[in-house]
């Protein structure tokens, strides 16, 4: 595990773009190809901004998506699919792009995007974390336990308030209550997790992800700490409540 501290987000966001590339490359040295998860929120627009300026063999790199609202269409301004189409897919030449899809039969969805996604491992997610220390849609409790690489998950109240928070919905009773996720299972086995986590509103998330004495699904980000190589990049804001002997730990740098 490694943290990297940053004055800005802009900072933050170019300096986890440069690693992403790097990862990138090297999985197409090693493999010929990289296979990559990428989430989505606001924590994320200034890495894809710098990511997308990275010089990478795109057309080597398939992307699959983390998580996506039951219900939500594509033209809502708060799709995960359009803002992925927007600040990353049309700008970059991927090989592929696999979106979940939370509309029509949301089962036979999570099947076929399951049955891609196990065909060769992950090389690299690029996983946030959310203000309630959620890992794609996987809420507190979170299942820690399922071996399937997406389900369909409940999300609550603090998650869906963060969506009104940013912006995303006007009201709580427009967030909506389901989603399908990438597992925490599938997660983790990604060879390589660089997490991108700026701003004030997540220095509570990121203490208790760096400092909570167990492992436990009640944060669920704390079990990113369990993974061989897990490289965080935040903010001096969302580095503020957590004690700097934390920080920098000497494994950590
Ligand atoms: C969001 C998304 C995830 C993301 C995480 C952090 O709600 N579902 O893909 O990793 O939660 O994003 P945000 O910037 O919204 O906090």
């Amino acid at each position: 595990m490694k943290i990297s501290v940053f004055k800005t987000p802009a900072e933050m966001g170019a300096a986890a773009a440069k690693e992403i590339a790097r990862a990138i490359s090297a999985a197409i040295r090693r493999n010929g190809g990289c296979r990559m998860a990428l989430s989505t929120g606001s924590s994320q627009f200034e890495m894809f901004e710098a990511l997308v300026r990275e010089p990478v063999e795109w057309p080597r790199v398939t992307m699959f998506h983390l998580d996506e609202y039951v219900g939500l269409p594509e033209t809502h301004g708060a799709s995960f699919r359009k803002y992925l189409k927007e600040r990353f897919v049309s700008r970059v030449p991927l090989k592929k792009a696999w979106f979940v899809s939370g509309e029509g039969d949301v089962e036979a969805n999570i099947e076929a995007l399951s049955k891609k996604i196990s065909e060769a491992p992950v090389d690299l997610g690029v996983i946030g974390i959310g203000e309630n220390g959620h890992i794609a849609f996987n809420d507190p409790p979170a299942d820690f336990d399922t071996a399937a690489p997406y389900k369909l998950v409940s999300l609550d109240d603090r998650c869906r308030r963060q969506q009104v928070g940013e912006g995303w919905f006007a009201t709580l009773e427009d967030v909506p209550r389901q989603a399908v996720s990438m597992t925490v299972r599938q997660i983790l086995s990604c060879k390589k997790i660089i997490t991108v986590c700026p701003h004030a509103v997540k220095a509570e998330a990121i203490k208790l992800t760096l400092t909570s004495p167990e492992v436990t699904n009640l944060v669920p980000a704390t079990i990113l700490r369990t993974h061989p190589d897990w490289h965080l990049f935040i903010d001096e804001a969302a580095a503020a409540l957590t004690p700097s002997e934390t920080l920098n730990k000497e494994e950590y740098r």
